[in-house]
């Protein structure tokens, strides 16, 4: 007597755009191979729209539904959120759940927002809840760090997880570009939407560094945790000087644990990367992330951040986990909260600094400068300075301190008659030593 064919996997998706679109291609595409993998063919019962009427290539027509609500509650095994903001795609994934349906989500925002949420009702209705496509597109991350690392102790993770921003710092480096310059290039290729502001703000990639904190640190983080700081003010001199002394710009997401162990500190800002640095080496919209752990040491995981396909691989991957555990009774990973470090203030904080003055050229004020550095106990690691006549350019880098200390440095600099601007201020990230 031939095997009975095992009961499909049933799959319903809320979202049709650039991922859900590639969500559906690959789920008819790779039907037989995906199958295979999870021992069930996997079947799509519908696609969730706003408008329903307009084709989208590779989705059947007769799947679409305007209906979102209606589609979430009916029960599928699987449920793939891919509509992206909080509301309403909060309150379908929690009636999803509440359905039985284990729910895959790629949207940072609401993760990082209120994750807990979402975590406290796929535990109360024992669904699996996967979102690897919501940090760094493709690259298998989350899993590395929720799975193949849970058993040693993470230090630090520090990443370029947007690449909108990475593109327009990389056109600055490269064509010695201004900000607004590379931000049109941006805009005209497709590399950043027409309102900027979550991508060059630092917010998307502050969601991300929240959910990547709370794997990391198994503590909960939410976006409001995370010191967050933009790349609008960084200027084409700012990118010169780096050049001049070795490193590049590069917007990067940092979550560490404290010096004494207790706490987490998570921030995104821009900062300069040694040329030698893996991370320096990040070009245009490409991602990357750097993981530190106490055994095995530091990591680097790196590929396609964002866009169709890649980010479909990523949701595909979760499927794939989910239909797995339906077919053998299983569970995914739960929330692992249980370590609740303390998230400690950006102040705390230790790192290298530049510091670029705009100076009078005349005795002592080197002294000054330097003795205003010395009492706020920011030691200094190289000072470089040029030009003649009444002004002279002062770059200073420092050596670690922390946060706190480098701004009352900085602002016992502006009270100097030897200083007539503070030109910029930068952190430094990636060099080894003191
Ligand atoms: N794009 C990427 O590269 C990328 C990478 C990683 C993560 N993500 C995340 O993936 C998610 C989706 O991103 P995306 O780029 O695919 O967005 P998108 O192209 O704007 O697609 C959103 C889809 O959701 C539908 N939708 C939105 N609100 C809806 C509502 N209230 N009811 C019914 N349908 C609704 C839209 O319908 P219409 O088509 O009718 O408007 C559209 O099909 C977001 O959370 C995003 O952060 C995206």
């Amino acid at each position: 007597m031939p095997a009975a064919t095992p009961a499909p996997i049933t799959v319903a998706l809320l979202g049709g755009g650039t991922v859900g679109s590639q969500v559906a291609r690959l789920l008819t595409e790779s039907a037989p191979d995906l199958a295979a993998r999870v021992g069930a063919p996997l079947q799509l019962i519908g696609v969730a729209v706003r408008d329903a009427s307009r084709p989208r290539p590779g989705v059947p027509a007769d799947l679409l539904t305007d209906d979102a609500a209606g589609l979430a509650a009916r029960g599928a095994d699987i449920v793939v959120e891919v509509m992206g903001g909080i509301e309403p795609a909060r309150s379908l994934i929690l009636s999803a759940m509440a359905a039985g349906s284990s729910v895959i989500t790629a949207n940072k925002a609401l993760l990082a927002a209120d994750g807990a949420t979402l975590y406290r009702a796929a535990a109360d209705n024992g669904v699996d809840l996967y979102f690897e496509a919501s940090v760094a597109g493709a690259i298998p991350l989350l899993r590395p760090l929720r799975e193949s690392l849970a058993g040693d102790r993470v230090v630090k993770v520090l990443g370029i997880v947007n690449g909108t921003t990475n593109f327009i710092l990389s056109k600055m480096e490269s064509e010695g570009a201004d900000y607004a310059v590379a931000l049109a290039e941006a805009q005209a290729l497709g590399y950043a939407e027409a309102d900027p502001t979550a991508d060059v703000g630092g917010h998307d990639a502050a969601a991300k560094a929240a959910i990547l904190a709370e794997l990391a640190f198994h503590t909960r983080v939410t976006t409001d945790d995370v010191s967050c700081e933009g790349i609008t003010g960084v200027t084409a001199a700012d990118v010169e000087a780096a050049r001049d002394m070795g490193f590049v710009i590069k917007l990067l997401a940092v979550a560490e644990r404290t010096a004494d162990g207790a706490g987490v500190i998570v921030r995104v800002h821009p900062a300069m990367v040694p040329n030698d640095h893996p991370l320096a080496s990040v070009r245009d919209a490409f991602n990357a992330v750097f993981v530190e752990a106490e055994s095995a040491g530091e990591m680097m995981f790196y590929g396609r951040g964002a866009g169709g396909a890649p980010t479909a691989s990523a949701v595909l991957g979760d499927v794939v986990a989910a239909a797995r555990n339906r077919v053998s009774g299983g569970r995914g990973p739960t929330e692992s909260v249980y370590a609740a470090l303390g998230v400690r203030s950006i102040d705390e904080a230790r790192t290298r600094y530049y510091v670029n003055l705009d100076v009078a050229d005349r005795p002592g004020v080197l002294a000054a400068i330097a003795q205003a550095f010395a009492d706020n106990g920011v030691s200094i690691q190289v000072v470089r300075q040029d030009g003649h006549g009444d002004d002279a350019g002062l770059i200073v880098r420092t050596h670690l301190a922390t946060e706190g200390a480098l701004r009352r440095t900085v602002d016992n600099l502006r009270t100097l008659d030897a200083v007539k601007s503070v030109v910029g201020v930068m952190r430094v990230e990636g060099e080894a030593g003191p």
